[in-house]
């Protein structure tokens, strides 16, 4: 019998690849998601192969998230409020999407006896005492939506803890590839080609972020339900090597074989709420789900910006090289 899976947020940036690698291994799978921020063109060719159904609805509508998880054996809870600004401008939604939406989604797995794989993320920590960071760091998140995520991933553990119900929480880093629409590559890309001869970065430019490639979160989120206990534990997913916001964007121009582009940084901070430092420890996550990222940083970011240059569209400007590798 095929595993049925749900996918809460399915129609984001995370879940078409999620689902795609479900159908390959023979699942069939729910997506719900009430298409507020993720478009229905991700998953249109993923449905087309009769293994995915779209089920268009809120996770704040208990009943609708209730009548997803029927049948189901697995859920992936990716469907959220991602944003740290708009967690800055509404709070109250974010408390509703992040926070009661987990609630409905722990009610729902606890009747139809479903595991559920949380997607949290490393804003959980805030500011960090302990670089690389383990997962028992004490979590002092400084952003609403750091604070909501801290929230779920304890409704998680405490539904494991009280009711059984297996629930394991990812704490993702900064996940990009083809197909992101939101982050640094993004916007540094967006800005080279609005002006080619100059980039201005956000923030110092010296923010230090772990960034991982989007095929290894999605790895790790197919291996958690096998090979954690599931009795609401959390691990780390990051690359475990933590990149300036001036190296990034060093090695992107390196990429796209630019020179001369003058690189300034704007100062202050980036946006309020942003985590300037992530630098994850993921020995947890190597050691109890045997789970390592497999794609360094120049490789994803070239496979990245592929994507960005088919997709967005070419950088004009001088180019001394064509695009290279390596830089
Ligand atoms: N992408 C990252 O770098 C990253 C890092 C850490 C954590 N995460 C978490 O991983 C999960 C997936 O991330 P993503 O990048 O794919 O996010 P995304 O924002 O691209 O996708 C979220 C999806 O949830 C849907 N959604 C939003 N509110 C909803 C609601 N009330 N009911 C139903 N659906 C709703 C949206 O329409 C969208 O399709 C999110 O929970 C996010 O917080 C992502």
């Amino acid at each position: 019998m095929p595993l049925l899976v749900l996918v809460t947020g399915g129609a984001g940036f995370i879940g078409p690849k999620l689902i795609g690698r479900l159908v390959e291994r023979g699942d069939l799978v729910r997506v719900l998601d009430d298409l507020s921020t993720g478009s229905l063109s991700n998953i249109s060719e993923l449905i087309k192969t009769g293994a995915v159904e779209f089920v268009k609805g809120d996770v704040r509508d208990a009943r609708a998230v209730s009548e997803a998880a029927k049948g189901c054996n697995l859920i992936y809870h990716l469907a959220a409020q991602s944003l740290v600004p708009v967690s800055t401008e509404r709070p109250d939604l974010d408390m509703e999407i992040n926070i009661e939406g987990t609630l409905n989604v722990l009610r729902a797995a606890k009747d139809s006896g479903s595991k559920v794989v949380f997607a949290s993320s490393a804003a959980v920590y805030g500011r960090v005492n302990k670089t690389p960071t383990p997962e028992d760091e004490s979590l002092v998140p400084y952003s609403f939506y750091g604070l909501s995520k801290m929230a779920a991933e304890n409704y998680c553990r405490v539904y494991s803890e009280l009711f059984g119900v297996p629930t394991v929480t990812l704490r993702l880093f900064n996940i990009y590839g083809p197909g992101t629409n939101k982050g640094v590559m993004i916007d540094l890309y967006r800005r080279l080609l609005r002006d080619p001869g100059r980039l201005e970065v956000l923030g110092s430019g010296n923010q230090l972020k772990d960034y991982l490639y989007i095929d290894d979160a999605v790895e790790a989120l197919l291996m958690a339900p096998e090979k954690a206990a599931c009795k609401g534990e959390a691990y780390n997913i990051g690359l475990g090597e933590s990149y300036t916001v001036f190296q990034l964007a060093e090695m992107m121009l390196g990429i796209l074989g630019l020179r001369g582009v003058e690189v300034t940084a704007r100062g202050g901070v980036a946006w309020l709420g942003d985590m300037e430092l992530t630098q994850p420890d993921v020995s947890k996550a190597e050691r109890e789900l045997g789970w390592r990222a497999k794609t360094g940083i120049r490789e994803g970011l070239l496979r990245t910006l592929e994507w960005f240059e088919e997709k967005i569209g070419p950088i004009g400007g001088e180019r001394k090289h064509s695009r290279q590798s390596c830089c």
